[in-house]
């Protein structure tokens, strides 16, 4: 069981920001990826909705006999976690491992998180923060962030980046939060242009890269940590052409991603 795979899934590109940490903080473990980029965004469909994709990326998943589950999807883990996480191999979001993070982060207490309209509808961060410290939290739903992820729009000198970015975080930035949490995981893809809107002495907390260490730790006290000396090896899956997503995952995990990807129809699970 120690040498089987990771399954790590997300409605398209945004998983990946938590498999490029992997990559480097677990690398002897073997990986196999879900982009439903035929269904993309999750974020602004309804819980029902999510729910159900969820659990069939999460079947897909099991049918290559995964040892263990990762949600790297803000939306999954803040609307679904619970419905989610009784599964009989160890799971988890990225919404508790980014929390703790930011917390640990915080000098004043002010955190800002930006998600999609879904996980800022379900204050699942700020409900995971408040009830544990005496933080102040700030929200912000930024829609437009994953299509311009999804379409490849991500230089951080893009006009359009940098509009798009300035219109939904100039709020956030008169709230004086020196914490601001990546709450989707498609944003670290962003990650420039959003530190340099928010001036540098705001740090940003990517949810993968928590995310990636968390794993980790859950893989550890279940004993199940691969035990191979060899460099583990990445599988990736989507639910549509996988042009665009080839074009996307190669620039951003450094690798030529031409024969890695596989099409499958999720319905079927
Ligand atoms: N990466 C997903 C998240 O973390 C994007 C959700 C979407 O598809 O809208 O929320």
């Amino acid at each position: 069981m120690n040498n089987s795979p990771i399954g790590v899934f997300d409605s398209g590109l945004g998983g990946l920001t938590a498999v490029k940490e992997m990559l480097s903080i677990l690398p002897t473990e073997d990986i196999i990826y879900f982009g439903d980029t035929g269904r993309v965004p999750y974020g602004s469909k309804s819980v029902d909705t999510i729910k159900k994709y969820a659990m069939q990326d999460i079947a897909f998943l099991k049918s290559k006999g995964v040892k263990m589950i990762v949600a790297a999807c803000g939306t999954v883990s803040s609307v679904a976690d619970e419905y989610l996480k009784n599964q009989d191999i160890p799971f988890t979001g990225v919404v508790e491992p980014t929390c703790i993070s930011a917390m640990k982060s915080t000098k004043n207490g002010k955190i800002g998180v930006i998600g999609t309209s879904a996980t800022i509808s379900s204050h699942s961060y700020k409900r995971i923060i408040t009830s544990q410290k005496d933080f102040e939290v700030f929200e912000q739903d930024c829609p437009l962030f994953v299509p311009l992820v999804e379409s490849g729009i991500t230089d951080k000198d893009d006009e359009l980046v940098k509009l798009t970015i300035h219109r939904y975080l100039k709020e956030l930035k008169d709230c004086d939060v020196d914490t601001l949490i990546l709450g989707c995981t498609h944003y670290p893809i962003l990650k420039e242009a959003i530190q340099n809107e928010m001036g540098s002495d705001v740090t940003l907390i990517d949810s993968g890269r928590e995310t990636a260490i968390y794993t980790k730790n859950l893989l550890s006290e279940n004993g199940l940590l691969s035990d191979k000396n060899a460099e583990g090896t990445a599988e990736f899956f989507v639910s549509d052409t996988p042009h665009n997503f080839e074009k996307i995952a190669g620039l951003f995990l450094g690798r030529d991603m031409k024969h890695s990807i596989k099409r499958i129809d999720i319905e079927q699970y």
